[in-house]
């Protein structure tokens, strides 16, 4: 992979972090659905958790895997920055929960799952993890771009799917090299199991944040569809060289569509 366009990409997302600033929180809330935004809150301080993470062992891991191996030179720095997107996003969430009413939280339990099973497994398959974390993601806040009951969570939540999009490329690149010089058996068994644990991940999502979600008017079916198309888009781009993500990592990543 070559990590330093995706250095640069990142530096350019962190410029625009750094100078982007919100007017939107004074905007009053919508009328009614107090239940609904009550839930939302609850499901975004979750998310803001997960965001929040300082990445020390997946950072390490990194700068290891960029110092040994002459095909992922500079992989550290880009996972640094990267990171410090995740946690950029983490204050945009910490702003939205506030806005909604909602309480930050410091501990929970699917979240605890998730570092676990990062922590335990392995460091390769750490990153595993964290990326089905990042197709899930991508699906949570493209739907809550569309049917949040709020435009200013709407529109906060359309800015973080564009840079998800752009951390998926980001693990494509990752994951291709990775599986290139894989046996054939090897690769497939991967795509299965990684199939497998994402529809695991899925489904301990869905039962946590499903309740927000109808309260947005997002169905079961439609969380499922717009994950699964992630998913599955992300194996295609394994086998097809990741065309699709080239431009994104080239652009801003602005054309992304919730
Ligand atoms: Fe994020
Ligand atoms: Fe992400």
């Amino acid at each position: 992979m070559n990590a330093y366009e995706w250095i640069q990409y990142y530096e350019k997302h962190q410029h625009r972090h750094a100078t982007e600033s919100y007017d939107w929180w004074a905007a009053p809330l919508p009328d009614g659905k107090l239940s609904a935004i009550q839930a939302l809150a609850g499901s975004l301080a979750i998310f803001q958790l997960g965001e929040s993470g300082g990445g020390t062992r997946l950072r390490r891991y990194a700068e290891a895997l960029s110092a040994e191996d002459v095909a992922f030179a500079g992989y550290g720095r880009a996972v640094e920055l990267f990171i410090r997107e995740e946690n950029a996003h983490a204050d945009l969430l910490k702003e939205m929960v506030r806005r909604l009413g909602g309480n930050l939280l410091e501990k929970q339990w699917s979240n605890s799952i998730f570092r676990f099973v990062r922590s335990t497994l392995g460091l390769e398959f750490n990153v595993q993890v964290l990326l089905s974390a990042e197709l899930i993601a991508r699906g949570y806040y493209g739907l809550l771009a569309r049917h949040a009951p709020d435009p200013v969570i709407r529109e906060s939540c359309l800015r973080i799917t564009r840079d998800e999009v752009g951390h998926i490329a980001f693990h494509v690149d990752f994951f291709r090299d990775r599986l290139s010089v894989w046996s054939a058996w090897r690769a497939a068994l991967w795509r299965a199991q990684f199939q497998f644990l994402f529809y695991c991940a899925r489904l301990v999502v869905w039962w946590d944040h499903g309740r927000a979600l109808r309260g947005c008017g997002i169905s079961r079916q439609m969380f499922q569809e717009k994950t699964g198309r992630a998913c599955r888009s992300f194996l295609g781009s394994l086998n097809s060289g990741g065309a699709k993500w080239r431009g994104i990592k080239a652009g801003s990543g602005t054309r992304v569509q919730a």
